[in-house]
This record gives C-alpha cells, sequence and structure tokens, in this order.
C-alpha cells in the first residue's frame, strides 16, 4: 500500500506563524499591492504569454482558481510548453510561485507538468509552493463529470471532463480532501470513504466506472510521491508576509470572465469565481489589496464547449479564423467556436474585474483580413440593447460595426510606432468605446513578440 505519511520536503518557506497572527503586522499601509491577470472572454485569450512577459517585473506568481481545465500556452526559444495547474511564471527560476486555495489540484496532471519541467532542466521544488486548502481531484471526480456530462445530454456544458465541477461541489458542500489532508494520519479512511461515496453516485448514474477507477486508482496513489516532495504552505500567510515585505505579487486567473460561475452564461459556466473578487477569496487577501487589474482580451472571440455565443461565426471566416490562430484547445485539443470581437461582453468583463489595463492578443491572427467587424450593441426581442442579458435562452442578434483590415504583417513589429497605422485606429476603437487603456499588444505567441506602450 501507498505511504500517506506526511509532506517530507526539506526546503522550507520561512513563515513562522507565531510571529504572524498579530494583525495590526497584516494590516495594509497602502504601500504594496497585488495585481491581478485574468481572461476577460471566454478563456484561451492568452494568460499564460502574458504572465510569462510579466514575470520579470514580479517576485511572486501566484494562481487562484481553476486546475487542470486550464491550459495555459507560453513560448520561448522556438519552443511551446503548456501549463495546467502550475502558475506561468515558473519558467523563470529565481520567482517564487504558488499555487492558491483556490485552485484544484489533480496529483496526476501536477506530476506529468512536474516531468515536463524536469525534463527541461529546471528544479519546480525550490521556487514552487501549495496552499494546504486547495482541494483535491479524486479520481471518482473525473469520473462523476464523465456521468454528469453524458446525463445531461443536449444541456451538456462541454465540461474538459478534468473533474472540476465535481470537486468544487465537494469544496461548497464541504465533504472535498485538501492537500493538508496529505499530511493527516488518517488520509487512507479519509480517502477510501470520499471514493466510496462516489462509487455509490456512480452506480445510481448507471456509469461504467470499475475499469477505469482501478486504473486511476492506481496512478492516483503513484502520483502522490510527486506532489508530497513539494512544499505545503498556508499560502494566505505567506502572501500577507510577501507583501507586507514590500515583495510584488500578480495573482494568475484561469478561463475567463465570461466563465465565471456568478457571471458566465450559466449554466454553461466553470465552477469557480474567475473573476478579480476570485484572486481575494482564492488567495486569503483583502480586496484593499487589489492593484492593477490586467484584463487579457483576444482580438477576437472563442470559446470551447456548449453555451452562447453572440458574434460566433459559422462561415468560412469562422473557419479562418480558427486556422489562422489555431485554436485548438490546449487541454483537450478540441476545435474552439470562433467569432467578432464582442464589445458589449467586453464591457460587461470590464466593469466586473475594474480592470485598469488592457493586454490585446493575437490581433496578428487578423492580418490578412479586408474588414474586421466588432460588435457595439446587441439587438435583444427587438430592443438594441449594449447589456448582457442574465438568461441565456434568449436570442442575441449582434450589431456590428465594420472597421478596415490593416493587410500586412505585424508580428515582426517591436515597437508601438512600428505598427500599422490601420491598426493602431482598431486599438483607439477598442480604448474609446471601453474606456480602457490597451497597454500591452502581443503580436505572436512568442515572449519577444510583446510590445509595452509606455
Ligand atoms: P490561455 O489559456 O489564456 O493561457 O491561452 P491558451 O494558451 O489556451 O491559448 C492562447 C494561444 O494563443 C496559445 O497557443 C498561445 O501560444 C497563442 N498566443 C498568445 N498570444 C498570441 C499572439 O499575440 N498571437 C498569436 N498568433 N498567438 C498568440
Ligand atoms: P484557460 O485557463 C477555455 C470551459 C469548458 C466548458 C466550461 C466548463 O485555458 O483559459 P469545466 O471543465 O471547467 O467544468 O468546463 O468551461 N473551460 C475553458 N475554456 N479555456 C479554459 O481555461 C477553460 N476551462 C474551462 O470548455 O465549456
Ligand atoms: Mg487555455
Amino acid at each position: 500500500m501507498t505511504d500517506f505519511g506526511g509532506n517530507r520536503n526539506s526546503r522550507r518557506i520561512s513563515v513562522q506563524p507565531k510571529k504572524i497572527v498579530s494583525l495590526p503586522r497584516f494590516s495594509n499601509n497602502g504601500n504594496m499591492k497585488m495585481d491581478i491577470l485574468l481572461g476577460l472572454q471566454w478563456g484561451d485569450e492568452g494568460k499564460g504569454k502574458i504572465v510569462d512577459v510579466l514575470t520579470p517585473k514580479y517576485d511572486v506568481i501566484a494562481r487562484f482558481q481553476g486546475g487542470p481545465n486550464a491550459g495555459h500556452s507560453l513560448e520561448f526559444n522556438g519552443i511551446r510548453h503548456v501549463l495546467h495547474i502550475i502558475p506561468s511564471g515558473i519558467f523563470h527560476k529565481e520567482k517564487t510561485n504558488i499555487i492558491g486555495n483556490g485552485v484544484v489540484i489533480d496529483p496526476i496532471i501536477f506530476e506529468e507538468e512536474i516531468n515536463a519541467l524536469i525534463a527541461m532542466g529546471l528544479t519546480p521544488t525550490d521556487n514552487l509552493f501549495i496552499s494546504r486548502k486547495a482541494h483535491l481531484i479524486l479520481p471518482t471526480h473525473k469520473l462523476l463529470d464523465a456521468a454528469q456530462e453524458a446525463h445531461k445530454g443536449n444541456m451538456k456544458i462541454g465540461s474538459t471532463l478534468k473533474g472540476i465541477g465535481p470537486t468544487y461541489t465537494d469544496k461548497i458542500a464541504r465533504t472535498g480532501l485538501r492537500v493538508c489532508d496529505l499530511e493527516s494520519p488518517d488520509f487512507e479512511n479519509k480517502y477510501r470513504q470520499k471514493i466510496d461515496e462516489h462509487i455509490e453516485i456512480l452506480q445510481n448514474f448507471h456509469f461504467d466506472y470499475e475499469a477505469k477507477l482501478a486504473e486511476l486508482d492506481a496512478q492516483w496513489r503513484k502520483s502522490l510521491e510527486t506532489i508530497r516532495k513539494f512544499q505545503f504552505i498556508d499560502s494566505e500567510y505567506v502572501v500577507h508576509q510577501y507583501l507586507t515585505e514590500e515583495k510584488s505579487v500578480l495573482a494568475e486567473g484561469a478561463q475567463g470572465t465570461l466563465l465565471d460561475v456568478e457571471f458566465g452564461a450559466y449554466p454553461f459556466v466553470t465552477s469557480s469565481n474567475t473573476i478579480a473578487a476570485g484572486a481575494f477569496t482564492g488567495l486569503g487577501l483583502a480586496p484593499h489589496y487589489a492593484g492593477s487589474v490586467f484584463g487579457i482580451v483576444k482580438a477576437y472571440c472563442t470559446r470551447v464547449g456548449s453555451g452562447p455565443f453572440p458574434t460566433e461565426l459559422f462561415d468560412e471566416t469562422g473557419e479562418f479564423l480558427r486556422k489562422e490562430g489555431n485554436e485548438y484547445g490546449a487541454t483537450t485539443g478540441r476545435p474552439r467556436r470562433c467569432g467578432w470581437l464582442d464589445l458589449v461582453a467586453l464591457q460587461y468583463a470590464l466593469m466586473i474585474n475594474g480592470v485598469t489595463d488592457i493586454a490585446l492578443t493575437k490581433a496578428d491572427v487578423l492580418d490578412k483580413l479586408d474588414e474586421i467587424k466588432v460588435c457595439t450593441a446587441y439587438r435583444v426581442n427587438g430592443e438594441l440593447t449594449d447589456r448582457m442579458p442574465s438568461a441565456t435562452d434568449v436570442e442575441i442578434e449582434p450589431v456590428y460595426t465594420t472597421l478596415p483590415g490593416w493587410k500586412s504583417s505585424i508580428s515582426n513589429c517591436k515597437t508601438y510606432e512600428e505598427l500599422p497605422q490601420t491598426f493602431k485606429d482598431y486599438i483607439q476603437f477598442i480604448e474609446d468605446k471601453t474606456h480602457t487603456k490597451v497597454s500591452i499588444v502581443s503580436v505572436s505567441p512568442d515572449r519577444d513578440g510583446t510590445i509595452f506602450r509606455d
């Protein structure tokens, strides 16, 4: 039987709980804020790339929600890397990376990611720390995800089948297992009890689970060897301590605002708070620590899975965006649905998140187009509106403004001045409509293809 003993890692973050329990030590003196980076659409906006590019400016990168449903890609030296659970600052060896309490962790996927990093010559045990309060995705959570999706038929969400919904369900039901349970001598019992409960539900679904569960259970137990090599921390204390020591922290979100469990098109959403507020619950900070909020925006829209997508294109332009933008899921490989930029949805996301800076990505995918459409209003039941409807069963007709294309390649531009005027006009159009500055322009998947304004 696998040894479920305590975390044996010897490298330690020096946080001494005795010293830091007194509140005044952490009262915010207004000096240090935590910046937040998140997606403003349906995910896959290019968060991984921008986090990687911004990491040199920070001491700490902390993921605050989601789990292996995320696929965050970044590229440098001609190689593409995809991260799922691990923060996108990990390739900068001298920076601290934290998996926060709001994240859900599948030890099997975690192990795969770690092995890939080690194969590249990195030593992630040195600069990656895991919150004791993060919840664990158990083998049966994945099977429940599959059983529930199958049961929903036409109403299926198109989940990534990584067990996200069932794990957050257990968290909210107060019956989940957390990373700190791995330190408990009673872990085997807790695990067994949970698996047995899940098996009962799977049986009610008439789900054929036995062979798959045996395989996953063996993998899961083995993968604990890897996660146990990492230091488990009370990350809320650690993040506060860093800020008190004037260290800079960037909170990394997963998914996108329009997949938020509260503000997305429910029920076609994920099961966590993907919005800026989620960074405070997902890391244990008070809201007054909010610094800059970087909202990542793709120059068009994509969505994987089911649910409303007002500007979705079913024609050759949609196909062009998918091909040109290589719009296939970084986690599941599924083709992404593609459509025009939606400023109604974007305004909503800017409002909910208090975005201070937009990072615009993938405009290079539009390089060859004669004209580019941008949705500036919706027509709902014959009425023009600039608001997102709460119901998901209403017909939304997008109202477009057509802008000229720039018809030249922007991928090699290194400065804002070098960009074609028509593209700068397009950016100006977005800024005028959203009253938000486009501070970062990404022109290629590579680290180097990034332009900072001012
Ligand atoms: P994330 O989930 O938000 O991190 O985004 P994904 O990694 O799932 O998807 C974004 C995809 O676009 C990845 O393949 C990136 O390498 C790529 N990408 C990011 N920024 C740019 C860009 O400016 N131009 C192009 N062409 N690709 C980009
Ligand atoms: P990143 O961080 C795009 C979508 C799924 C599905 C819905 C619910 O790479 O941007 P879940 O597995 O969370 O229960 O699925 O959310 N989804 C994503 N779409 N990017 C993601 O993450 C996503 N994570 C979940 O496709 O529609
Ligand atoms: Mg992604």
